[in-house]
C-alpha cells in the first residue's frame, strides 16, 4: 500500500483537490465505479464541488456509505440524506446508483444485515469474500475514529461481517450507527482521508508520524487499502507533519 500526505492552504483547496482526484479516478475507470462516502462536516464542500461534475450523474458511479447514523434520511444527521441534498440530487444520480444503508427498519442490527445484503448483491459476492470499492472517502475524528469505528470498539476485531451496528461513545450523537467493517474498508483499492482544522493535528501526528504503530486506540491508523492511501489535509490539521508530507 502506497501512502501520500498532501497538505493544502485551507478547506476549499483541500475540497477542490480531493474532488479533482475523485473525478480523475472515475474518468479513468473502464467500468462501474463504486464509491463509499463518509459523513461529518469535512466532506460537505467537496460534495458540493462534485455536484458540478457531469461525470458523476451518468450512471457510472455507484454510491455507498462507509457509515450511517440510524436516523431517518430526512434527519439533518443522516449521511445519505446530506449527500442527496449536497450532491446526488444536483448531479441527477439515478436512484438505482444510490445504495444507502436501509434505516427504515426496527433496529440498527437489522439495518446492518440488510446493508450487507445490498453489498453482497451489488458486488456479486458470497461466503467469506469482501466487496472491493474503487474508492472509500473517510474522515477522522479527534479521537482517531473513522467511519463509525471508534477506539477500542470490539467491531475493530470483526474479520467476517461486512457491516455492523455500533454504538458511538457517550456524547457522540447520534449514538446508533451502522459501519463498514475494517476488512471491507481495507479491501478497497484506494482510500482518501480528508481532515481539516487544528483540532485534528494531534491525532494526525499520532497516526502519520513515521514509526507510529497502528493501534486499536486510533482506528484510522488501521486503514490500509490495497493500492493507495491519500490524506488531504489543510495546514491546521497538518501542523507538525513537516517530515511526512508528499507521497511516493
Ligand atoms: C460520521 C463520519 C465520521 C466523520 C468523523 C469526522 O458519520 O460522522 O463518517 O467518521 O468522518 O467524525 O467528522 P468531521 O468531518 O465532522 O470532523
Amino acid at each position: 500500500m502506497n501512502r501520500r500526505v498532501l497538505v493544502f492552504e485551507d478547506i476549499e483547496s483541500v475540497s477542490r483537490a480531493a474532488a479533482a482526484a475523485v473525478v480523475e479516478l472515475v474518468d479513468a475507470s473502464p467500468g462501474p465505479f463504486r464509491l463509499a462516502l463518509s459523513g461529518g462536516e469535512t466532506p460537505r464542500m467537496m460534495l458540493e464541488i462534485l455536484a458540478g461534475e457531469s461525470g458523476l450523474g451518468g450512471g457510472k458511479v455507484h454510491f455507498f456509505w462507509a457509515d450511517e447514523r440510524f436516523v431517518p434520511v430526512s434527519d439533518p444527521a443522516s449521511n445519505s440524506g446530506n449527500a442527496r441534498r449536497l450532491l446526488l440530487e444536483r448531479a441527477r444520480v439515478p436512484e438505482e446508483n444510490i445504495h444507502a444503508v436501509p434505516v427504515d427498519v426496527p433496529k440498527p442490527p437489522d439495518a446492518a444485515s440488510l446493508y450487507e445484503r445490498v453489498l453482497m448483491e451489488h458486488f456479486g459476492i458470497s461466503g467469506n469474500r469482501f466487496p472491493v470499492f474503487d474508492l472509500v472517502l473517510l474522515g477522522v475524528g479527534s479521537d482517531g475514529h473513522t467511519a463509525s469505528l471508534f477506539p477500542g470498539d470490539p467491531v475493530l476485531d470483526e474479520r467476517e461481517r461486512l457491516a455492523a451496528a455500533v454504538e458511538a461513545p457517550p456524547g457522540v450523537l447520534p449514538r446508533e450507527r451502522i459501519t463498514l467493517t475494517l476488512p471491507v474498508i481495507n479491501s478497497a483499492r484506494r482510500v482518501f482521508f480528508l481532515a481539516v482544522g487544528r483540532s485534528k493535528a494531534a491525532v494526525l501526528r499520532g497516526i502519520l508520524e513515521p514509526g507510529s504503530p497502528a493501534s486499536r486506540e486510533l482506528p484510522a491508523s488501521l486503514v490500509s487499502p490495497g493500492e493507495r492511501l491519500t490524506w488531504f489535509l489543510d495546514r491546521g490539521a497538518g501542523a507538525g507533519l513537516d517530515g511526512v508530507r508528499g507521497g511516493g
